[in-house]
């Protein structure tokens, strides 16, 4: 038997030698293609279910409705792999995942519980004169931008919506907020901002309509017309739990807009100069169905089964708000070319997408996302001098020195 020992040792040793390097290979490959793959368990789908506080009753009366999510859970995870094997190929550059809070929901169930009714932006004309002035133009050269208003201190931390189509109220509020906090040269990191639900429940007679939608520069009208938006502590948010009165208190107010600054509809050189020079801009566009399971990197809304951009480029299918509120470029890759995008902060809490955020293909109008631009021009308030340079960069100083001359000019514009 001893004698018999060695040499079988030898020949299996031999033999995973040559086995070994074909389980490398299979292992690799599998695992970058299972990780999301159908074979989730029922463990999986518990396990997804307690990381988002939701549950499912599997009771014998509702187990039908437990094993119905399960499955659309599942059919996510197909789409998500499907879409992620095409990212692996260099097809797109953004990722999916099905560890976000909204995979066990359909596409529909989705638009219904999250999304606006479209918004027809054809309505969006600038207001008030060029943002190219002279002084601009000469300070601020035209790219390749990089900047990130969240490095700034002037953003409150991102907040959901929860089950209701109130995005433009978070992109009104998200956009004020930080033009509120530079113009007062402020640090907001801990402000917990203006309150969301005065526009849901008060902007009605500026064609907004509560959790059916609305858009940003309406809602920065009606701020303006009622000389001030609420803060967030004393108008709390519900979502749709309100019975639609206007609850406004007009001696808590936290910010004031002295006017409305509408992008010129797909221009987005005139949205680039804004962010870079100005500060964060609300902004609007068509949401598809692969947008609920983002991931990281720069969303293009590319479908892998039909190899094509899902989303349309119109100004009559706007069905989200957000604000963007940077912009930067990918670094050049062997399998990806330099890809610019915006930084955009949404409301849909810090555990969908990057903390909260994504990036949105930047230069080609994808999804209309400059059809619906604007942002909010606040009163000028006292500054100690011209040359306030608290601390700041000479590139901060620079912006808020241009950021008050430049809305001074504006409102001289638009006082009619
Ligand atoms: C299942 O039903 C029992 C009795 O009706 C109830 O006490 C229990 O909370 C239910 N469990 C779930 C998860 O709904
Ligand atoms: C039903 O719920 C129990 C505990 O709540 C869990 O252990 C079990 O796996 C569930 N069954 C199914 C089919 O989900
Ligand atoms: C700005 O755009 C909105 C629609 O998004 C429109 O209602 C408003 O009239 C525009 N303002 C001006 C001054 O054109
Ligand atoms: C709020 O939304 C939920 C989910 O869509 C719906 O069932 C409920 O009726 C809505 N409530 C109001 C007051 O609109
Ligand atoms: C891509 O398009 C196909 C065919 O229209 C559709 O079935 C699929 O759900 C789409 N993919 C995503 C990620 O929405």
């Amino acid at each position: 038997m001893r004698n018999l020992t060695p040499p079988w040792t030898m020949l299996r040793l031999s033999l995973l030698l040559l086995v070994l390097p074909v389980l490398v290979v299979v292992a690799t490959t599998t695992t970058t293609t299972t990780t999301t793959t159908s074979s989730l368990s029922d463990d999986d789908f518990h396990n997804w279910l307690s990381v988002h506080s939701k549950s499912y009753s599997n009771n014998t009366s509702n187990l039908d409705e437990w094993k119905h999510r399960f499955s659309i859970f599942q059919e996510n995870a197909r789409l998500v792999q499907r879409h992620n094997d095409a990212f692996a190929k260099g097809e797109t550059s953004f990722t999916m995942t099905i560890d976000g809070p909204f995979a066990d929901l359909t596409d529909q169930e989705f638009t219904q519980l999250y999304l606006m009714d479209s918004q027809d932006c054809s309505a969006t004309h600038r207001s008030s004169g060029k943002l190219h002035t002279a002084s601009i133009d000469s300070t601020i050269d035209s790219g390749p931008y990089d900047i990130d208003w969240r490095t700034k201190g002037i953003l409150t931390a991102v907040k959901n919506q929860g089950a209701c189509g109130s995005c433009w109220t978070f992109s009104t509020t998200g956009c004020l907020e930080a033009h509120t906090c530079l113009a007062q040269n402020r640090d907001c990191t801990h402000w917990l901002g203006l309150a969301e639900q005065q526009l849901v429940d008060c902007a009605q007679d500026f064609n907004n309509h509560g959790c059916n939608g609305g858009l940003p520069s309406q809602a920065y009208e009606y701020i303006k017309y009622n000389g001030g938006i609420d803060l967030e502590t004393s108008y709390l948010y519900v979502a749709n739990k309100t019975d639609g009165t206007c609850k406004a208190k007009d001696f808590t107010i936290g910010a004031q807009v002295a006017g409305v600054y509408n992008i010129t509809s797909r221009d987005e050189d005139d949205l680039m100069h804004a962010i870079a020079t100005l500060g964060p801009v609300s902004i609007a566009y068509q949401v598809s169905p692969d947008f609920r399971l983002y991931q990281h990197g720069v969303y293009d809304s590319y479908n892998a089964t039909t190899k094509k951009i899902m989303c349309k480029s119109d100004n009559h299918h706007v069905n989200h708000a957000v604000v963007a509120v940077g912009m930067g470029q990918t670094a050049k890759t062997k399998d990806l070319p330099v890809t610019p995008f915006y930084i955009v902060r949404n409301s849909w809490g810090t555990s969908w997408g990057m903390e909260g955020h994504f990036w949105m293909k930047r230069g080609e109008n994808l999804c209309g996302v400059s059809d619906c631009a604007s942002f909010p021009l606040v009163p000028k308030t006292k500054q100690k001098d011209g040359q306030d340079a608290a601390g700041g960069t000479s590139a901060e100083t620079t912006t808020k020195i241009i950021t008050t001359t430049h809305n001074a000019a504006l409102l001289r514009g638009s006082s009619e």
